[in-house]
């Protein structure tokens, strides 16, 4: 996965003539700062930290939102979203990836704590010359969520990589106007660490208790069976750019995003049999498959002698729902 060729070109435009050594010591400190994210405050500090996100994290993250609006649209094909409310937006990430699959997207607020990081959103949008009136006429406010007394209503509200930077009590109240403002769909999305993952099962228990419809990745409702020290989470891959690569001082052409997340419902959904837990193994004559289904973590192997069930499973990704 890559992103949209316009917006790849926006980026571009802006790290246009910027040296390379700065830009890649800056990518090295945000590292840093992410990898220790207990540390309070803001993880990204300045501008050159700014353009480093814009080439090295916001493809990835972006890889991960498509992957995840990918879920919740094959879960619930019919559900029509027509405004977003994208919570700690960065530079717009989870806007580009959802407008990109729900076209029906006609407003978009998105609420961001760094006023600079919201600039060069806004700069994305002028660069990439997109006609688009969801991007034109996108309302951004700077505000911080730890502080916001209400939200406005929208039909799906987004926490893209940013619930975690929250002071932890602080989380469950943001939640829960987070769920009195979503008119349709809430989704969370966390690094793919076993920090990430605590922070969403957490999430899902709590909006669980609000009578919350899980929609994905959870094929049920019972309490979540990944055993403690294990973690749930799934892949994205990402195409890197050359400057991408340089600035990683990598070879690879690409790379995985790891992200758990969980995505709510208002009204009930279809749910899937299972959801492939792991990369299915194929084997000659069979495949081995992890699956979360019916309150367990369990492997299912599907051999030749099944040759229907056995064509379908070979098809299967890590992330699908299976209905075995
Ligand atoms: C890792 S970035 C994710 C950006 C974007 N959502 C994405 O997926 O690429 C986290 C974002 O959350 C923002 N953020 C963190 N704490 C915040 C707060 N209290 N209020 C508003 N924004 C906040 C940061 O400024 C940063 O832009």
């Amino acid at each position: 996965m890559k992103l949209p060729d316009h917006l790849q070109y926006a980026i571009d435009q802006e790290v246009e003539h910027k040296q390379l050594n700065v830009l890649s010591q800056a990518r090295e400190s945000l590292t840093d700062r992410y990898r220790g994210i207990k540390q309070r405050g803001p993880l990204i500090t300045d501008d050159q930290e700014r353009l480093s996100y814009l080439l090295t994290r916001m493809p990835a993250t972006y890889a991960a939102n498509v992957k995840v609006w990918q879920a919740i649209q094959k879960q619930a094909p019919d559900i029509e979203i027509k405004s977003l409310l994208d919570l700690g937006s960065g530079p717009g990430t989870a806007m580009w990836a959802a407008c990109e699959l729900f076209p029906s997207i006609e407003k978009v607020t998105l609420m961001e704590r760094d006023p600079w990081l919201m600039e060069l959103g806004k700069k994305l949008i002028t660069n990439s010359k997109t006609d688009a009136h969801a991007f034109l006429n996108a309302q951004w406010i700077n505000s911080d969520l730890e502080k916001v007394d209400s939200l406005t209503p929208h039909d799906a509200i987004i926490l893209s990589y940013s619930i975690g930077e929250l002071k932890a009590d602080l989380i469950e109240k943001l939640l829960m106007k987070c769920w009195q403002a979503a008119n349709k769909l809430l989704i969370i999305i966390e690094p793919g660490t076993p920090v990430g993952f605590e922070r969403i099962r957490t999430i899902r228990s709590l909006l669980i208790a609000q009578q919350a419809n899980v929609i994905a990745p959870c094929p049920n409702h019972l309490p979540c069976p990944m055993s403690h020290g294990d973690w749930c989470h799934f892949a994205a891959r990402v195409e890197r750019t050359s400057l991408h690569r340089r600035l990683k001082g990598g070879t690879l052409g690409y790379e995985d995003e790891k992200f758990s997340y969980v995505a709510f419902t208002k009204k009930p959904c279809f749910l899937p049999q299972a959801r492939v837990l792991r990369e299915p193994q194929r084997r000659s004559g069979h495949v081995i498959l992890t699956l979360c289904t019916e309150g367990l973590c369990k492997q299912e192997t599907i051999s030749k002698r099944h040759p229907e069930i056995y064509r379908q499973a070979r098809k299967l990704d890590w992330g699908d729902a299976w209905e075995g």
